[in-house]
């Protein structure tokens, strides 16, 4: 067993201060200093595995060299440069062209945003702009799910499926609409196998499409497998029986890669993973380990060759941000993604997840454990009240605190999404630092547990 980084007192200040809203106000944030490797250091020299990458974020770790030797070149290069009124840099071009290189399926074109939220924004924008030039008006409405995270933009906070980003916004704004969130364990009706709960959810989204009248729906956008809303694994046959519902009602198909991208799912993408042909594609987060803000919208030709006919007409694409394709930005993600090939790390991320797995496994014994789920470097362990039917704690979400104050305790970052916990390491991570983190989680179980039954 590692040893405790902090001291029993630490433990039970963090579980006390959980209890109480106010007190946990007071505390102040957790403040990280530095980075090393899988590991962060905070401001009282406390070193803890980072094991959800930042915010499912960093494939390199928090200290890759190359990545930093990236950036300063680029600073000493060129510093900034815009991609607006038919300008560009040779690192902005660069990227373009390596994402199209490695997109799974043909694309065409790539735009750049700083962050998630504008990608998705953006793309519905596109999309919008693509369907008037087309002679489609009325084919404007997105469907994406409930629990799932597309970002807090006025459009991306329009996609999320989560009432915390709506409420008090006045969202989702009119013509975004959810389906079920596709979670057999949570949702799946006693006696439905799970191939007839993919049925189920592939007939609830015809119907909704049939319902608002298929003219008017633009396109459907979802993560191949959902993060933020609780690291959701779609049932096997789920993705095909969507896109055949897509596809014979002429529903562009959006993947949000954000997450999933680079490797995070044993693949390069989650849409190899789980066989899915979008149209286009939203890529953040291990895009450049998050050491630099970018995110790229790729598209393919059906999409891009409608909105050129319509910006040549209209004489300009009129959307773009100061920031989009930053040459450090773009060299930084460039330099980021090459090393995810010469390390051949989307293979070690994989060999890591199985191993990270088969760690978890065992832990569906425990009572505290409803469900472990997930494939390659993402999983989620739900904890509930009753294992036998799977009856969640009656205040959501206070056990998933403790548990992570507990984590912290115990020198391991996790994210607690309601009262399921996230791990999602740095794809870099070996095996002794797998073994490190399923000791200390196992060991925070344990004392969960306890204190539950005190
Ligand atoms: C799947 C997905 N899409 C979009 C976003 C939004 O990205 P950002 O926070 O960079 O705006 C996130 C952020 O977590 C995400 O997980």
């Amino acid at each position: 067993m590692p040893p405790n980084p902090l001291a029993q007192k630490d433990i039970d200040y963090h579980l006390h201060s959980y209890t109480d809203a106010r007190a946990h106000q007071q505390e102040g944030p957790l403040i990280i200093e530095r980075g090393d490797g899988v590991f962060v250091i905070d401001d009282q020299g406390n070193r803890y595995l980072e094991a959800m990458a930042g915010l499912w974020s960093t494939a390199l770790g928090f200290s890759e060299q190359r990545l930093v030797n990236a950036a300063h070149r680029q600073l000493q290069t060129l510093p900034f440069y815009h991609t607006f009124s038919h300008k560009s840099h040779p690192a902005s071009i660069a990227l373009a062209e390596k994402l199209i290189d490695l997109a799974p399926v043909p694309m065409s074109k790539v735009y750049f945003t700083n962050s998630g939220s504008e990608a998705n924004d953006v793309l519905v924008k596109l999309v919008w702009y693509r369907n008037n030039a087309i002679g489609q008006p009325l084919r404007k409405k997105f469907i994406s799910r409930q629990g799932a995270y597309h970002g807090v933009t006025g459009l991306s906070a329009s996609l999320t499926g989560l009432a915390s980003v709506h409420q008090g916004f006045d969202l989702p704004l009119p013509g975004f609409l959810h389906v079920s969130t596709p979670h057999f364990y949570r949702h799946g009706l006693p006696g439905e196998t799970e191939e007839q709960f993919a049925d189920r959810m592939a007939d609830e989204l015809e119907a909704l499409i049939n319902r608002e009248g298929a003219h008017t729906i633009a396109a459907f956008v979802a993560e191949p497998l959902m993060g933020a809303g609780g690291v959701i694994v779609p049932p096997a046959t789920y993705w095909q029986k969507i896109q055949r519902v897509c596809r014979r009602h002429a529903v562009l198909i959006i993947a949000d890669e954000v997450i999933c991208g680079f490797g995070r799912t044993g693949k390069l993408f989650g849409c190899e993973t789980f066989g899915i042909v979008p149209d286009a594609m939203v890529l953040s987060k291990q895009l450049s380990s998050s050491y630099q803000p970018i995110a790229a919208v790729l598209i393919n030709d059906i999409l891009y060759q409608g909105i050129a006919d319509q910006s040549h007409a209209l004489g300009a694409l009129g959307t773009g941000f100061t920031g989009s394709g930053h040459p450090v930005a773009t060299a930084v993600a460039l330099e980021n993604v090459r090393i995810i090939e010469s390390d051949r790390l989307v293979e070690h991320a994989a060999r890591m997840g199985t191993l990270l797995h088969e760690g978890l496994a065992p832990l569906k014994a425990h009572p505290l454990v409803g469900e472990v789920r997930g494939c390659g470097l993402i999983a989620g362990v739900e904890l509930v009240a009753d294992k036998a039917n799977k009856a969640p704690f009656e205040s959501v979400g206070k056990m998933g605190k403790w548990f992570t104050a507990q984590a912290h305790a115990n020198g391991l970052i996790v994210r607690p999404i309601g009262d399921t916990i996230a791990l999602c390491p740095p794809l870099i991570i070996t095996e002794n630092e797998i073994t490190l983190l399923l000791e200390r989680f196992t060991l925070t179980l344990e004392q969960t547990y306890a204190r539950l039954n005190r």
